[in-house]
């Protein structure tokens, strides 16, 4: 088979270590599968831009480009210009027009105890998606932007073609997914007018997906519901912004950000997957990095890009069993071991190898 092109943003930060043990699990699929990966070294962000005075430069794009998925860690440091690390990954997103930030909240049996509403009634446990819009909004690159000491302003910009095939694309996912039937929707359409076109959007198109559930939430009340019932929330579809906020809340519930994963999807192009977390450049170097967003992360890649349903499902399981015998600091249990980044992707990629050998 030939080689499958990954391009790597090693990234800022906590960054190169997580994206170690991606490698290390995508290097355990090659060794048990047909599966041969080549990795395209195409620096982002921070480092980069203080090397050459640009956070996407050029050439990684053009890596980018050539590469059939994209493992993207996580950017920014402290002494950068404002945005200027960040901006590499909106860059990527608008580049490659990765219109749907597919962010998956699963909270695995074997570490129920990181959640903190542990303690309350958490129904059959929290699975949810996220379906982030991720091209429009607030970060729609048309429009001035005016910055002055005294007024400042945003232009947030939806159109029918942006909102349709985020709605459509959260419907198909509720569709395909086993376990998952309702589409949430959220929005602020007591205020926005662009909230108020998303609304009528998602009720139009509905009405072609007439035996799947809906609901709306005001992105108020949502947050609220979602420490409240989260495990009510199958497909939650909402716009680029709330999205953005929603989704840190919503992993939070896994009890670190650093169990979160995040695709972020051109289902006819070039998709790019990373952890949700940042650069946490204040643990950079510690070795006590959680590298679970980002093996979830090589997870989804696999599923959403290259269709191998049955070796996403072994990555799972191998971090589910790995939860049972050893956690990193952040999601640490009394009586399991305390892991570092690197013993923690190990565990996970022996467990990985033996699911696959069999
Ligand atoms: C995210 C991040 C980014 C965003 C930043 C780093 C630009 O918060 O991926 O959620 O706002 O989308
Ligand atoms: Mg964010």
């Amino acid at each position: 088979m030939t080689p499958i092109k990954i391009a790597v943003v090693d990234g800022d930060g906590i960054s190169p270590a997580i994206i170690r043990e991606g490698k290390k699990i995508l290097d355990v699929v090659a060794r048990y599968t047909s599966f041969q990966f080549e990795y395209l070294d195409a620096p982002a962000g921070g480092e980069v831009y203080k090397q050459v005075g640009d956070s996407l430069p050029r050439k990684s794009l053009e890596l980018m480009e050539q590469s059939d998925a994209i493992l993207f860690g996580a950017v920014g440091l402290p002494d950068l210009p404002q945005g200027v690390a960040e901006r590499a990954i909106l860059g990527i997103r608008q580049h490659f027009d990765q219109f749907v930030n597919l962010r998956p909240i699963k909270l695995f049996n074997s570490a129920r105890d990181t959640c903190p509403l542990k303690d309350r009634f958490i129904g059959d446990g929290i699975d949810m998606i996220i379906c982030r819009e991720n091209s429009e909004g607030l970060y729609a690159k048309i429009g001035g932007i005016l910055r002055t000491d005294e007024v400042a302003t945003n232009l947030m910009v939806y159109t029918k073609k942006g909102i349709d095939r985020i709605i459509h694309h959260a419907f198909t996912i509720a569709r395909n997914t086993p376990g998952f039937t309702k589409v949430t929707s959220v929005d602020k359409a007591n205020i926005l007018a662009c909230s108020q076109l998303w609304r009528s959007r998602f009720h139009e198109i509905a009405k072609k997906y007439a035996d799947i559930p809906t609901e709306d939430f005001y992105v108020d009340a949502f947050c609220q519901w979602l420490i409240r019932k989260p495990y009510k929330c199958d497909v939650v579809v909402t716009g680029n912004l709330f999205g953005d906020i929603i989704s840190d809340e919503a992993a939070y519930l896994l009890g670190s950000l650093g169990m979160a994963p995040g695709g972020n999807i051109n289902p006819d192009g070039i998709s790019m997957y990373e952890p949700i977390h940042g650069s946490a450049p204040d643990i950079a170097g510690k070795g006590i990095a959680n590298p679970i967003g980002t093996i979830l992360a090589v997870k989804l890649m696999l599923a959403e890009t290259f269709k191998e349903m049955d070796v996403a499902a072994m990555i799972e399981q191998a971090v589910e069993e790995t939860l049972d015998e050893g956690r990193t600091v952040d999601i640490q249990k009394e009586g399991l071991p305390t892991l570092s980044t690197g013993e923690m992707g190990n565990l996970i990629a022996e467990k990985l190898g033996k699911l696959l050998k069999q």
